[in-house]
């Protein structure tokens, strides 16, 4: 099998959900491709020695990420870092010539985004993907698969949302994911906003124009030793938009929906779409069935799916398990994996976001501040020279 050797930048959270994946590859009997944690770095060197302990690939431990990027041994980098070190450190990964999967929000702004799509257009060589694990979920390639297929007829409506209570607690001390100098302008945008996203911009869905609504409802928050200070960012957002299904050519409405406080939910990812033939209604909360409306001319008749874990890369769970979060990540990996290796994703719907659809999410988002801002709609342009 081939070996792929990775550094990883950034050891927090999402780090260790790659490690996490890494050592579960034998989940994937058919992948022909593997990765191997050869290089860590992060500048809290506590988490470097973690990896260390837990990860018997690694063999360098660093803390600058400059080392991983002249590491000769080194072929990808999965870069997981605040969105304020996004565009210099992916920028300087692809000039090393090394293959990237960054994280979202690809760029803490729109001009951060261009200096990253600047530097992929020089090095074509390389492959370059942002994150973005639920259209993993069985259950949502299933809804994919009706979408490729024509199934719901003409669209007359689409809701996708991702909603969690991360920030429900007012006393919960601030980081820097709450902070406007780290995370950005976008605040809830930026984080959780490329999740609701990905499908509808994989199926060509994109927002000719935008009316954003977005709150801010907890202003302050203690910091580490207590004291209270600004909490800037937006918890919450709302984006209002008109698009067009490339199949048919009919424009319908697309309700995009981003919350850190969302109450009764902890990390709720929903997909509605409403046709003239079929509709569906998904959540992550329950993760292994999709409900389908299907309209014969008389009857409205809604039947439950249960799709268990029958996953675009097959798995050695058996198919009537669940599937988790943790599974979604090791699917998306597959995902990045395969296309490096065979030069295109295994299916439309399986493959991670590309730069493409990373820059079209800054340009929905950037107007998305606009609209709030002025309370008008704004247009999305649909290209990045427009
Ligand atoms: N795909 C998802 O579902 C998902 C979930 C959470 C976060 N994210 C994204 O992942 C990225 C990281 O988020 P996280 O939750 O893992 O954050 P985190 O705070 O848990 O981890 C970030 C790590 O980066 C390290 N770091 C900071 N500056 C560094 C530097 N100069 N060099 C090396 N390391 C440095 C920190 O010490 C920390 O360990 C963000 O872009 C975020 O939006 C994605």
């Amino acid at each position: 099998m081939k070996s792929i050797r990775f550094g990883i930048i950034g050891l927090g959270l999402m780090g260790r959900e790659f490690a996490s994946a890494c050592a579960r590859w034998l989940h994937l009997p058919n992948m022909e491709v593997r990765p191997e944690i050869i290089a860590v770095c992060d500048t809290n060197i506590e988490n470097a020695e973690w990896f260390r302990a837990i990860c018997p690939s690694v063999k360098h431990v660093f803390t600058s990420y400059t080392d991983v990027l002249s590491c000769d041994d080194v072929d990808a980098v999965y870069c997981a870092v605040p969105h304020n070190l996004h565009a210099k450190m992916y920028c300087e990964t692809i000039r090393a010539g090394k293959h990237l999967l960054g994280e979202k929000p690809f760029g803490i702004d729109l001009a951060a985004n261009e200096q990253i799509n600047a530097a992929i257009a020089e090095n074509p060589h390389v492959l370059v993907r942002c994150s973005s694990q639920f259209p993993f979920t069985p259950a949502m390639q299933y809804i994919c698969d009706m979408l490729e297929g024509g199934a719901f007829g003409r669209i007359i409506e689409v809701e996708s949302g991702f909603l969690h209570s991360s920030d429900l607690n007012p006393e919960k001390p601030i980081n820097w994911k709450r902070i406007l100098a780290y995370n950005g302008e976008y605040g809830c945008m930026g984080d959780l906003g490329m999740h609701p996203c990905h499908v509808p911009f994989r199926a060509g869905f994109i927002p000719r124009n935008v009316r954003a609504v977005l709150s801010n409802i907890v202003t302050e928050r203690p910091d580490a030793s207590g004291r209270r200070v600004p909490c800037e960012t937006w918890d919450n957002a709302t984006l209002f938009c008109e698009t067009t299904d490339p199949a048919t050519g009919g424009a319908f409405p697309m309700t995009l929906k981003m919350q850190r406080i969302a109450p009764g939910e902890t990390n709720t990812w929903y997909f509605h779409v409403r046709g003239t033939e079929a509709s569906d209604r998904f959540t992550t909360k329950n993760i292994n069935a999709v409900e389908i409306l299907t309209y014969d001319g008389s009857r409205q008749n809604w039947e439950t799916v249960e799709v268990g874990h029958a996953t675009a890369f097959p798995s050695i769970t058996g198919g009537i398990f669940e599937f988790g979060f943790s599974d979604a990540i090791l699917q998306m990996w597959a995902g990045f994996l395969y296309e490096l290796h065979h030069g295109k994703p295994i299916k439309k719907f399986a493959g991670c976001v590309t730069p493409e659809e990373a820059a079209l999410s800054h340009r929905l988002f950037t107007a998305a501040l606009k609209s709030y801002a002025s309370a008008t709609v704004e247009p999305v342009s649909s290209s990045p020279k427009e």
